[in-house]
């Protein structure tokens, strides 16, 4: 067992803007951890802001909200992409000012929205089937879904499909494939998630954190 307070945490972008929030929010020491190969890592200085140390697991996106839903991990850093694709139950106390994409249909370039409104059935690849059915559900078009789990931009570059449903954020992952936006369907942001079911210590060692998110003179919740 441990008496840490337990971050799920993507590995990759996430892990890294989400320790040099910590850090400037005081509840860390630095900004920067190299975890090597390790999954499990401890950041030093939380405990005199959470009154616990803090760990930090190192997962991938998707398994985020599953860690924290059984309470393995209190705490968790995830993109709201990855929650509406999820079952889990968890609170979301508070929003990182980091990590916003847009969520966009893509296809490659000179594609029109009028060129995929025209086809009977349209084909679109994705890691987000339930975004992307919910989406054009709205707009009342039948849509055959092609679930990938990363690199989506090359299934619409080799014909896998007609379009893409993807985060952009600089959008130059589009760019350099002769792909573009054909339309902007959402906004992501990132989440601190947390557990429904915390002891009082973990409870307050997570309000402790909100609080110092949140920046000076903002009450806990
Ligand atoms: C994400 C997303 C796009 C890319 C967009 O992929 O799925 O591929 O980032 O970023 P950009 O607009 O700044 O180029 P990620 O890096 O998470 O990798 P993946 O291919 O494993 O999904």
């Amino acid at each position: 067992m441990t008496d840490a307070l337990r971050l799920a945490v993507p590995k990759g972008r996430l892990m890294k803007q989400t320790l040099r929030t910590l850090a400037a929010s005081g509840v860390v020491d630095s900004g920067a951890v190299d975890p090597g190969r390790r999954l499990v890592v401890r950041v030093d200085g939380a405990d005199a802001v959470l009154g616990r140390p803090l760990e930090l697991l190192l997962l991938k996106n998707a398994d985020v909200p599953t860690y924290v839903e059984h309470g393995v991990a209190e705490v968790g850093v995830c993109g709201t992409d990855v929650l509406d694709e999820s079952d889990a139950n968890v609170w979301r106390p508070h929003t990182f000012d980091f990590g916003s994409c847009r969520i966009a249909i893509a296809a490659r370039a000179g594609t029109t929205a009028a060129d995929l409104r025209a086809r009977p059935t349209l084909r679109i690849a994705t890691k987000y089937t339930r975004t992307a059915a919910r989406w054009f559900a709205g707009r009342g078009q039948a849509v055959d879904l092609v679930k990938l789990n990363g690199s989506v931009e090359l299934g619409a570059v080799l014909g896998l499909a007609d379009a893409i449903v993807d985060l952009v954020e600089t959008g130059r992952t589009l760019v350099e494939n002769d792909l573009e936006v054909v339309e902007v369907i959402g906004q992501t942001q990132v989440k601190l998630i947390a557990n429904r079911s915390l002891g009082r210590a973990q409870a307050a060692a997570v309000d402790r954190m909100v609080a110092a998110l949140a920046g000076p003179g903002t009450e806990a919740p």
